[in-house]
């Protein structure tokens, strides 16, 4: 068992320190519910998990207008909010293989606990996407409409879909599908969905 030093609620007043933007914000609670569902299905550690994907993109705010920076600040802000550093490298490790980080282009992600961050984190923007494709509605939303819009490499061209494979490493896409749409679901009144 992972212990965690933070409540939702003190990870919440964390990420509230600096001014976030509510697409910013849906993305955190997003990423969220999708790590957790995920945890769920893997026998893994559901809260710890939970925070990994609200907490990921901790320095977004700070470095959002200089890109390069994503990920430089969120160690320290994390250490002293009292993570660790097990934690704390997972929470970077999303930042693998991406040309726009030099200090982590690199890198590739290893472990389950890696691939899942990466993956959710980059799903909620697809299926947040075709939401809004689709009136905002969610609440009916399929696997089926969604495999279409991933394979519309096209359609929120922003969304890597090669990092959203990395869940093959952990369970079939389809099911990593419905766990996401399941996840933005549960939560659709908090990011504005319906
Ligand atoms: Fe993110």
């Amino acid at each position: 068992m992972v212990s965690l030093l933070i409540t939702r609620e003190k990870a919440l007043e964390l990420l509230k320190k600096w001014p976030q933007t509510e697409p910013d914000f849906n993305h955190y609670l997003e990423s969220e519910a999708i790590m957790r569902g995920v945890a769920e299905r893997l026998g893994e550690e559901i809260d710890y998990w939970g925070i990994l994907g609200l907490l990921h993109d901790v320095d977004w705010a700070l470095t959002k207008n200089n890109v390069v920076e994503h990920l430089t600040k969120a160690p320290k802000i994390l250490k002293e909010a009292g993570f660790d550093k097990n934690f704390i490298e997972i929470v970077v490790s999303h930042g693998y293989g991406y040309d726009e980080l030099p200090h982590l282009k690199d890198k590739k992600r290893t472990k389950k606990i890696e691939f899942a961050l990466a993956a959710s984190e980059t799903l909620t923007g697809l299926i947040h996407a075709y939401a809004l494709m689709r009136g905002k509605k969610i609440s009916d939303m399929e696997v089926k409409g969604l495999k279409k819009k991933f394979k519309d490499k096209a359609f929120a061209a922003g969304c890597d879909r090669e990092i959203i494979k990395e869940a093959e490493n952990l369970m079939p896409l389809d099911e990593f599908f419905d766990i996401g749409i399941r996840a933005l679901k549960s939560i659709k009144e908090e990011i504005g969905l319906n």
